[in-house]
């Protein structure tokens, strides 16, 4: 059984900041205070260097099958390997869409000959595909589009979507944009071409009105729920007024941009939901700061270059974000806006315990060995030409961020490692699908 001692790092655990050496023996982490004397196959001195527990990112579009000029499972996860992400749970809008437990399998079976990182895929929810939602089981939960996005999944019918809460046992998640209110500014906005108005016709009442009603869902039937990429002040009283089996995520082009980049960046930040107002902004970060919203996931949903510059409403939404997430989290440690503890509680604890992932999400013995060394020094400008997605390109290029990720195990097998502007990454895939705890179903119905 292979042995590597990381010796000399600031190890961050869910107990504080120490300094540790830490032994990983096949692929998890066997010791936080091993001998002095322990024979080891390798020793990394990790003088200066924090060693924190790898990324579970709990939101991304990795395009693999049918969509795969814009990303796939290889490129995607050299990306996650190098931002610092050693899980990823994947949403189902690819095409053929994941839909059936036949088709999980597939994307399963696909995924462990691609990919560098961890995987899970999430299973869709159709007007007419309960059987499957219920039969399947190799899978974080279920997503609901319960307004659409990229892709045709939706299930905006009230009786559909009552039965899948009430008779579906795995956690849920939804994006939460209301189709009605949308589609009605469609109407109204429909003679602009100016990307800006995205935010008026994706607006402040279409993402709180679905969260209502979302949140409503699961209060009545007791269901574990998720409310993906909050990107409104508004929907943050309904999160703190839900019961604790309701949790939800902020993704960084939501607390990083706002309508004042428009002009800037263009439809290169044409997300759904749409990006908010500065004021926004700033009550998102408050509420991961106060723990009203615990998870921090990208929403990685990239799209070619030319795609992007079609011109609105033409444009494709979505943009390409495993790779600079952590780093954009840890400049905010170097702003002195929050700590290096809080950055691993909201990318690596609180999504591995919502979705219950075995072995995930923190550096404990007998937890799996997917650890990120992070230089909390090194600066480093973000350059479409250096991105690993295949889409090449990114919404923060030229922006320059202070704390990065130099080297990245999983399951105890380094997968990349930078020296200077210079990247390695490992020949092979090294990914494992994801496993989740058996009580995981324990919120539903007590
Ligand atoms: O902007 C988005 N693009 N939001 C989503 O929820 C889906 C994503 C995509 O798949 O392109």
């Amino acid at each position: 059984m292979s042995r590597t001692l990381i010796k000399n790092a600031q190890v961050v655990t869910p107990n504080g900041i120490i300094a540790s050496a830490v032994l990983v023996e096949g692929g998890i982490i066997a010791s936080l205070d091993p001998p002095q004397n322990v024979v080891v196959d390798q020793v990394v001195d990790a003088a200066g260097l924090h060693l924190i527990p790898g990324v579970v990112d709990d939101q991304v579009h990795f395009r693999e099958p049918g969509l795969t000029h814009k990303e796939d499972l290889a490129h995607a996860t050299r990306a996650c390997a190098k931002g610092g992400v050693t899980s990823f749970l994947e949403m189902p809008n690819t095409q053929p869409t994941t839909t059936t437990v036949e088709r999980l399998h597939e994307k399963l079976a696909l995924a462990s000959r691609s990919c560098l990182v961890n995987f899970g895929f999430y299973i869709g929810a159709t007007p007419g595909n309960l059987q499957e939602l219920k039969a399947a089981t190799r899978t974080p939960g279920i997503k609901i589009f319960i307004g659409s996005s990229t892709g045709d999944l939706l299930v905006d019918d009230q009786a559909a979507l009552e039965a899948i809460f009430a008779e579906t046992t795995l956690p849920i998640c939804a994006h939460c944009e209301d189709e009605a209110t949308v589609r009605a500014n469609q109407v109204k906005y429909a003679d602009s071409t100016d990307v800006a108005t995205h935010s008026l016709v994706r607006d402040h009442l279409a993402a709180t009105i679905a969260t209502r009603r979302a949140i409503d869902l699961a209060t009545r039937h007791r269901h574990q729920f998720h409310v993906l990429h909050v990107s409104t002040a508004d929907e943050i009283p309904l999160l703190k007024e839900a019961p604790d089996y309701v949790t939800s995520e902020v993704c960084p082009h939501h607390l990083f941009f706002s309508v004042d980049d428009y002009p800037r960046l263009g439809s290169l930040i044409k997300m759904n939901p749409s990006i908010k107002t500065g004021h926004d902004c700033h009550a998102l970060w408050e509420s991961l700061l106060d723990g009203t919203i615990p998870v921090i996931a990208t929403d990685h949903a990239p799209h070619t270059w030319e795609e992007k510059q079609l011109p609105y409403p033409q444009c494709p939404s979505g943009l390409p974000a495993v790779e600079n997430s952590l780093a954009l989290l840890l400049n905010q440690v170097a702003l002195g806006r929050c700590s290096l503890s809080q950055v691993v509680k909201w990318m690596c604890q609180a999504p591995a315990k919502v979705w219950h992932l075995k072995g995930k999400g923190k550096i404990e013995i007998g937890y799996d060995a997917d650890l990120v060394l992070v230089d909390l020094n090194l600066q480093l400008t973000i350059r479409n030409e250096e991105q690993e997605t295949k889409s090449r390109w990114s919404p923060w290029d030229g922006v320059t961020l202070t704390g990065w990720p130099v080297r990245t195990w999983v399951g105890g097998n380094e997968v990349f490692r930078r020296e200077g502007r210079e990247v390695w990454f490992a020949p092979e895939p090294m990914g494992k699908e994801i496993e989740f705890a058996k009580d995981r179903e324990r919120f539903v119905r007590p």
